[in-house]
């Protein structure tokens, strides 16, 4: 029997519990598996699952060190105590399976380099896109690829909020409002619709993807809370769909240690793999050489989905240990360290095709002007439409060619003293 130690009761805990409690008609290693204790921060709370109240503990330190323990599952969220208690779970010697995105992405390089001292496992499955497998698929599946791009939509909540924008036409805050209401956002949404959630995961797959480490500050990361109906309909009308989108690109044959690395919303081409993802789902869109391109999809969070990917980690680490025994050599496809960091590209480096919306006073030459604007900075426009004229003041949108950020902005600044410009509303990256 292989003895679990389990950190936090909350939802992903909970639906964990639930897949160890039922193991009928799953992987014959689930039967083998006991929770020995469960670490809360309440013992009164009422529970959604039935258990022995001798089972909890407020002690979490207790647990991580407990000898009969083998593998700590930590799912309390946040950065502490959740950090701590993982480097001691592994200074004394347990293997660790944890969905906290949060950790990972800042402390990776801390808890992996314990982790490969004291010969355990840490594996994370569940941190990135729920209940889709993609941090295994990286690690091993896809292991023969060069790894090109991985462009993700990965956070359900600013999805749900994009999609109701869209099918309903609704503006962000009253979205926002009645996902609070439906719990498909958080009370405090600031990580999720600022992209900082998204930011974490992304950092989590390039390190996997591109060999190294990343520092989570160095992750560009722009949210959702500018986006309008009005920009939502205006990209509809030219062939587009507004996400935010978790990018990470290497630019092999030019500096393969230099890469791209940004959260940001989108527009999409409909046509776009990404462009059909709905709702809270989630979907990772992975191109590599020579496979070309593969993409992950389904429910990106939730008590069940998350909880099958932390099952499996740790069916992942009992199957090592039934056939290697305690004290095995860690199997280098699943405990993979980086010795560098990452270069990541700054943002006003990154070419980008960019949508403009503009007000500008309906004068002669104001057109004109703005064409000059962004000529002297060698930015070439595709498309320039004039969508309504109101009250003596047209909008315009317009869409430019790939150009580097750094010019596309300095064009933009010199657009924004001409006179004739009222207001410039919305700039939003064009997925090529
Ligand atoms: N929810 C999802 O859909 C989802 C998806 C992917 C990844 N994740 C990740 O999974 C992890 C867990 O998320 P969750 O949604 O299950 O969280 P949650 O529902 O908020 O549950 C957190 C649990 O941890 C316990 N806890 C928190 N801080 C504690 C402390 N200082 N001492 C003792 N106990 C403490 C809480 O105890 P009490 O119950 O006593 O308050 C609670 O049982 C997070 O890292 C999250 O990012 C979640």
């Amino acid at each position: 029997m292989y003895y679990i130690g389990l950190l936090g009761l909350g939802t992903v805990a909970t639906g964990t519990l639930e897949i160890l409690s039922d193991p009928s008609g799953r992987n014959p290693l689930i039967s083998e598996m006991i929770v020995k204790k469960i670490g809360v921060r309440s013992l009164e709370k009422t529970r959604t699952i039935q258990l022995s109240q001798e089972l909890l503990t407020q002690d979490l330190d207790s647990i991580v060190i407990d000898p009969q323990i083998d593998i700590v599952v930590e799912l309390l969220g946040g950065l502490e105590p959740a950090r701590s208690l993982i480097l001691k779970a592994i200074n004394a010697g347990k293997h660790v399976v944890t969905a906290n995105k949060a950790v990972i992405a800042r402390y990776r390089e801390e808890i992996y380099a314990a982790a490969q001292a004291k010969g355990v496992y840490v594996l994370i499955e569940g941190a990135v896109g729920g209940g889709i497998p993609i941090i295994k698929p990286l690690k091993q599946s896809l292991g023969s690829n060069r790894i090109q791009s991985i462009i993700g939509i990965v956070n359900g909540t600013t999805n749900y909020i994009l999609s109701q924008m869209s099918d309903f036409g609704a503006d962000f805050s009253e979205v926002l409002a009645r996902a609070q209401q439906l719990g498909y956002a958080e009370a405090d949404p600031s990580s999720d619709v600022d992209g900082l959630d998204a930011a974490d995961k992304i950092a989590i797959l390039a390190s996997l993807s591109f060999g190294g480490h990343i520092k989570r500050e160095d992750v560009y990361s722009e949210g959702i809370s500018n986006i309008t109906a009005t920009d939502i309909d205006y990209a509809r009308r030219l062939g587009y769909t507004i996400k935010l989108l978790a990018i990470a690109r290497g630019n092999a044959g030019e500096d393969s240690d230099h890469l791209e690395l940004r959260v940001h919303p989108t527009l999409v081409p409909q046509s776009h793999p990404l462009a059909s993802i709905h709702g809270v789902n989630n979907a990772v869109l992975v191109e590599g050489d020579p496979l070309g391109r593969v993409m992950f999809y389904g429910p990106g969070a939730g008590s069940g989905p998350t909880a099958s990917a932390v099952v499996s980690d740790i069916m992942n680490i009992v199957a090592i240990l039934k056939s290697h025994g305690t004290g095995a050599t860690l199997d280098p496809l699943l405990s993979r360290a980086h010795q560098h960091y990452c270069q990541i590209t700054p943002i006003e480096e990154i070419k980008s095709s960019f949508y403009t919306r503009l007000i500008t006073l309906d004068r002669p030459g104001a057109i004109g002007q703005i064409g000059t604007c962004f000529g002297e900075q060698n930015v070439s426009l595709q498309s320039l439409v004039q969508i309504g004229l109101k009250a003596g003041q047209a909008e315009l949108v317009i869409v430019s060619h790939d150009v580097k950020e750094g010019l596309f902005r300095r064009a933009l600044e010199s657009v924004r003293q001409l006179e004739a410009i009222k207001d410039i509303p919305s700039v939003i990256r064009v997925l090529a």
